[in-house]
């Protein structure tokens, strides 16, 4: 049996992922320092899955932690590495600390792939690696453009540092670009737990529904698009987390070099449409209102997902409607504290 480890465990798309790995008979470790995350989450992986994850809590900037964490760890075939930083706006504002915290931490993992000779390293990338795209849908052999942002340049940078060392490397690499990963766990137990103020889209959308947040502003309606609004290529959160395991096997049969993946669904959703696909799925309206155009966003994005449907064998369901209704469901049963065990747990209660 395979044994990984996923940094960023207990993150969003972390623990979608390590419920797939274990669902499909691989070991799975776990390094978070719950910088964005929930330690309830481990109780959700092991509601759905029947199974216990250990979890390091380290910062994976600090070198030291990090030598000592995968001594104590022990053999792994491989790393799944979500750790970092991920908010396009914070990344405007405090550039410092994205580069800091996703190249550091990158840097140090790398390392250790090369003194330990692990085998298979898998980066979580980003379709903001492509900067603004001339021609739609985008595929891997697109020339990088201008990073729009510090958070995507450290995406950049990360694919770079990953083909400089394994230039000289036995391992296999893979870089997963994401595009829009939104919706939860289909059983509602795990989902996007939101820090205070989330930036991304879905959340905004779900929690303006449920009341949580006072208002949802589309940043900027005048854009030169079919209704002004930015369009993105949203996949459900469960797709993406099967891609990984997908790209273990893709590992084992390709032994050395790097494969470079978009994970999008291949459509393309402007922001209004993503609002009404959430009112069709809940069957509730949505108040919003349309304001001035967010700093270091796209205009449009949507990828060519060929690549990623051959070699992983990977068939993502791009439905809006389905993403949105797992949202909606893990919305509400956050707000009946129904998630993580469908039990109302409070966090002072565990200590991990
Ligand atoms: C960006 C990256 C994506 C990355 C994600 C991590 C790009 C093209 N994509 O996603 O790869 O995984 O960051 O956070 O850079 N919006 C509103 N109102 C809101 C929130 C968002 O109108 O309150 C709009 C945004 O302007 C954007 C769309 O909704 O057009 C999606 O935004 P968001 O969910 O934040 O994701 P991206 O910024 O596209």
């Amino acid at each position: 049996m395979a044994r990984i480890l996923v940094t960023g465990g207990c993150g969003y798309i972390g623990s979608h992922t390590i419920v797939d790995l274990l669902k499909h008979g691989v070991d799975v470790v776990s390094i978070d320092n719950f910088s964005n995350a929930d330690k309830r989450v481990l109780f959700g992986i092991e509601a759905i899955t029947g199974k216990k994850v250990k979890n390091y809590t380290i910062n994976l900037t600090d070198v030291q932690a990090v030598t000592k964490t995968f001594d104590d760890i022990g053999h792994i075939d491989g790393i799944i590495h979500f750790a970092a930083f991920k908010s396009v706006p914070e990344s405007v504002a405090k550039p410092l600390l994205y580069y800091h915290n996703n190249i550091q931490s990158t840097a140090n993992l790398l390392a250790e792939v090369q003194l330990r000779n692990i085998g298979t390293f898998i980066f979580s990338s980003s379709c903001s690696v492509y900067g603004q795209i001339k021609t739609l849908p985008v595929n891997e052999n697109t020339a990088l453009g201008k990073a729009e942002c510090p958070y995507a340049y450290t995406k950049q940078i990360g694919e770079q540092m990953i083909c400089d060392v394994a230039s000289f490397s036995q391992s296999t690499w893979v870089s997963l670009r994401y595009f829009n990963p939104v919706g939860a766990h289909q059983s509602g137990i795990i989902g996007e737990v939101p820090n205070d103020k989330p930036n991304n889209l879905v959340p905004r959308i779900t929690g303006k529904s449920s009341g949580r947040y006072d208002d949802l502003t589309i940043f900027g309606g005048d854009y030169d698009t079919r209704d002004g609004t930015c369009i993105r290529d949203y996949i459900h959160v469960e797709d993406i987390a099967h891609a990984h395991t997908l790209a273990l096997n893709l590992s084992r049969e390709q032994n050395t070099g790097v494969h470079v993946l978009n994970l999008g669904s291949g459509e393309g959703v402007s922001v209004l449409e993503a609002i009404q696909a959430f009112e069709k799925a809940s069957g509730r309206k949505l108040d919003y209102m349309i304001g001035p155009r967010r700093e270091g966003d796209v205009v449009a994005v949507y990828a060519d997902k060929n690549q990623a449907s051959k070699l992983l064998q990977w068939t993502p369901n791009p439905s809006v409607e389905h993403m949105m209704s797992t949202a909606w469901q893990w919305e509400v049963n956050m707000a009946s504290g129904k998630s993580f065990l469908g039990k109302d747990y409070s966090i002072e209660n565990f200590h991990l």
